[in-house]
């Protein structure tokens, strides 16, 4: 399904795609993991402050998950789960792997809870069609997935005010469909991704110990260094070899060169002399013609 989808987009405009990613969505899922996925993400997610008490599974009409606090439905009367938002809720525990049985989901927003441990190195498998994830202003530790690269439909990605630490995987500049990306406030080194649009900013990558390359200051030592060492050798590298080559030419052409002018003028002449002959021609029978 996804390579269909990839088919059509590279084919098609994104819209397009979009819409069939949605049918794809929306044809191919059985609703009964979804009730099973929110289940397993309350069971592991403490919830000292009650948050999640109207999360009462007993009730097996239709859309009863729909009226679940921070549960959004594609149809308010069908128990398949478009959005996810649990934010600023006390919530505790560790990232809820069941998330991957709501095969629909397209936003997970988990933000300013207390959460901890790491994100799931295949987040990518877990949350496949998902537009949003907004992880900020938690616990979570441990570095950045690289699978994140393969939810290709993301929009935003919001992962600040953590404890992640490492490089941030460079494939995350693949998405191309990234708006809004912040790693803000986290223990993050390295060089930062390179974005198709310019809209990521240096806020996005304040507080963090050591992260370069643009918006931010270009990265220090050995690699831009060896760069601009490349660069300077190939500079001199290329006036030499330009110069032989300028050389080379001028021996071996010039004098063909000046021979071809030679014959060139001749040449011209004749042609010059040719069509003075055929105006001397059209001249020469308009006059007899004007004559007759
Ligand atoms: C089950 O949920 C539906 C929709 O929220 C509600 O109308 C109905 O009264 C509930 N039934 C029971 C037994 O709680
Ligand atoms: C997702 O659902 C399948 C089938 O019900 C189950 O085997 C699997 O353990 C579930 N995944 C998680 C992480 O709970
Ligand atoms: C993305 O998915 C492809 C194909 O499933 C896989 O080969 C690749 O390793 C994944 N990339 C990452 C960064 O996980
Ligand atoms: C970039 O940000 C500006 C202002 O915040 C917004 O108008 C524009 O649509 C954004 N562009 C993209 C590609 O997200």
């Amino acid at each position: 399904m996804a390579f269909r989808c990839k088919d059509v987009e590279l084919l098609a405009h994104t819209l397009i795609c979009s819409l069939v990613v949605l049918l794809c969505i929306s044809q191919s899922y059985a609703t009964s993991t979804d009730i099973y996925c929110l289940k397993t993400v309350r069971q592991s997610l403490k919830d000292p402050n009650g948050y999640l008490s109207s999360w009462d599974f007993n009730n097996n009409t239709e859309g009863f998950i729909c009226k679940f606090t921070g549960v959004e439905c594609w149809h308010p009367d069908e128990n398949r789960v478009l959005n996810i938002h649990l934010s600023d809720m006390g919530l505790e525990g560790e990232f809820p792997h069941g998330i991957e049985n709501c095969t629909s989901l397209t936003g997970l927003d988990l933000s300013s809870n207390k959460l901890s441990g790491p994100i799931p190195s295949d987040i990518s498998k877990r949350l496949e069609f998902v537009t949003s994830l907004d992880l900020s202003t938690n616990r979570f530790s441990g570095e950045i997935p690289s699978s994140l690269a393969n939810c290709t439909y993301l929009n935003i990605l919001k992962l600040d005010n953590n404890q992640l630490k490492g490089n941030i995987p460079l494939q995350l500049g693949e998405l191309n469909r990234i708006k809004t990306f912040s790693v803000s406030n986290n223990l993050l080194t390295g060089p930062v991704p390179t974005f198709h649009n310019d809209n990521v900013t240096a806020d996005d990558y304040a507080n963090n110990p050591g992260l370069c390359g643009k918006p931010l200051k270009s990265c220090p030592g050995i690699k831009k260094k060896s760069q601009s060492g490349i660069i300077a050798a190939a500079a001199a590298g290329g006036v030499t070899f330009t110069a032989i080559i300028v050389g080379l030419v001028l021996y071996y052409f010039k004098p063909r060169a000046l021979k071809r002018k030679k014959e060139d003028d001749p040449e011209g002449n004749k042609w010059a002399k040719s069509i003075k002959g055929t105006k001397g021609i059209k001249a020469s029978i308009l006059v007899t013609f004007l004559a007759h």
